[in-house]
C-alpha cells in the first residue's frame, strides 16, 4: 500500500467534465473504477479517488468472516496479461468491514460487493446477503450481489431465476431505494444472461455488472493446470460479448458496468461503445501500476478528440 497511500502527484490525476456522467442516478466523475476483490476489507477506502478511480467497488464481503483457500490461490499469467486466481471470498465479514467504514469516508462513489459465506447452506443465501446488506447499508451508494465467484462452491447456481428472485427479494425488503446491482459470470450461456436481466428487471435493480472471471482456458498461451478463475486480457472479448448482449436487451436507464480485461483507454473506449455506463479494473490494474488509471483516462480523452466526441453519454452502445 506504499504507493497507493503516498498517492500520485496531484497534476497526474486526469479531472476533465468530458469524463463525467450518471449512472443509477449516481455522479461519476470519470468512467474507470476499481473492481470487487482488490480491497475486500475496505482498508483503503479513502484512498482510492488519489490513484484515479471514479468510485471504487469494496469486497466482496461475505455474513461470516472467513479465511479462504488454502494458499497458492493466486497465479500470475504475464504471457497471457492475465491472473488465474481461487482466493474464496477470503475476507474479514460484514460487521468488521461496518467497523472500517464508520472511521473512514470516501471521496467518490462506492459500491459493496455482497457474496455468501462458504458455511451458509446455498438454500439459505438469502438470509446471508440480507444480513450483509442491513449491517453496510448505510456505507455503500450502491451495492452488488455478487453469484459470479467460480470459486465458492455452488454459488453460481444462485444465477438461475428462483434463488435470484429470492436474494434480490429479501435485500428490497430492508431497502429497496439503494441501487443495486447483480455481477454475472461470463460463463453464462445468453439464454440464461437473459435470466438474470428478466429477474433484475422484475425486481427493479439498477443495472448489472459484467463479468466477473472466466473457467475457460481457451486461447491461453501459459501452460497452468490450476482450478479458478482467469481474470484479464483473456476474457476481455468474452466480456465485451456479455456486455453488448445486455446493452441490447435492457432500457437504457439501466446502468450497465464493464470489466474483463481492461489494460488501457482504448479497452475502455471500446466497452463504453459496447454499452457500459463504467468500467471497472483489477488485473489491468495489477500489471499497470498506479499510473494505470490517470493514463488511461489520457488515452480515453485523446480517442474522444479524435473522434469529436464531448461526452462518454454519446457514444454509449454505439457498437453494441
Ligand atoms: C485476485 C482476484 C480476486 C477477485 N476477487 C473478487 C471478489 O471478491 N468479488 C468479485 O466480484 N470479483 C472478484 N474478482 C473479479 C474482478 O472483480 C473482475 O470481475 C475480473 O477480474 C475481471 O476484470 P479484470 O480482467 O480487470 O481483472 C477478483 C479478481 C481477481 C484477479
Amino acid at each position: 500500500m506504499d504507493l497507493l497511500s503516498r498517492g500520485l502527484i496531484r497534476s497526474e490525476i486526469v479531472e476533465d467534465p468530458r469524463l463525467a456522467g450518471s449512472a443509477a442516478g449516481l455522479q461519476f466523475a470519470n468512467p474507470m473504477g476499481l473492481a470487487a476483490g482488490f480491497d475486500k476489507n475496505a482498508v483503503a477506502v479513502s484512498q482510492w479517488h488519489r490513484v484515479g478511480f471514479g468510485h471504487a467497488e469494496l469486497g466482496t464481503v461475505t455474513r461470516h468472516a472467513q479465511p479462504g483457500n488454502p494458499r497458492p490461490r493466486l497465479f500470475r499469467l504475464p504471457a497471457d496479461r492475465a491472473i488465474l486466481n481461487r482466493m474464496g471470498f477470503n475476507n474479514d465479514g460484514a460487521d468488521a468491514m461496518a467497523t472500517h467504514l464508520e472511521e473512514k469516508r470516501a471521496a467518490i462513489p462506492i459500491g459493496i460487493n455482497l457474496g455468501k459465506s462458504k458455511i451458509t447452506e446455498l438454500a439459505d443465501a438469502a438470509s446471508d446477503y440480507a444480513y450483509s446488506f442491513r449491517r453496510l447499508q448505510s456505507f455503500g451508494d450502491y451495492f452488488v450481489v455478487n453469484v459470479s465467484s467460480p470459486n465458492t462452491p455452488g454459488l453460481r447456481g444462485l444465477q438461475e431465476k428462483g434463488p435470484l428472485g429470492e436474494i434480490f427479494a429479501a435485500i428490497n425488503e430492508i431497502d429497496s431505494t439503494r441501487p443495486l446491482f447483480v455481477k454475472t459470470a461470463p460463463d453464462l450461456t445468453f439464454a440464461a444472461l437473459d435470466d438474470v436481466i428478466e429477474v433484475a428487471l422484475e425486481h427493479g435493480l439498477k443495472g448489472m455488472i459484467l463479468t466477473n472471471t472466466t473457467l475457460s482456458r481457451e486461447g491461453l498461451a501459459t501452460k497452468i493446470d490450476e482450478a479458478g478463475g482467469v481474470s484479464g486480457r483473456p476474457v476481455f472479448e468474452l466480456s465485451n460479448q456479455h456486455l453488448a448482449y445486455a446493452f441490447r436487451s435492457v432500457p437504457a436507464d439501466f446502468a450497465l458496468i464493464g470489466v474483463g480485461g481492461i489494460f488501457d483507454g482504448e479497452d475502455v473506449y471500446r466497452k463504453i461503445r459496447l454499452g457500459a455506463n463504467l468500467t471497472q479494473v483489477y488485473t489491468g490494474w495489477v500489471y499497470g501500476g498506479p499510473g494505470m488509471v490517470p493514463r488511461s483516462l489520457r488515452q480515453l480523452l485523446a480517442l474522444m478528440e479524435r473522434d469529436g466526441v464531448t461526452s462518454l453519454a454519446e457514444i454509449r452502445g454505439v457498437d453494441a
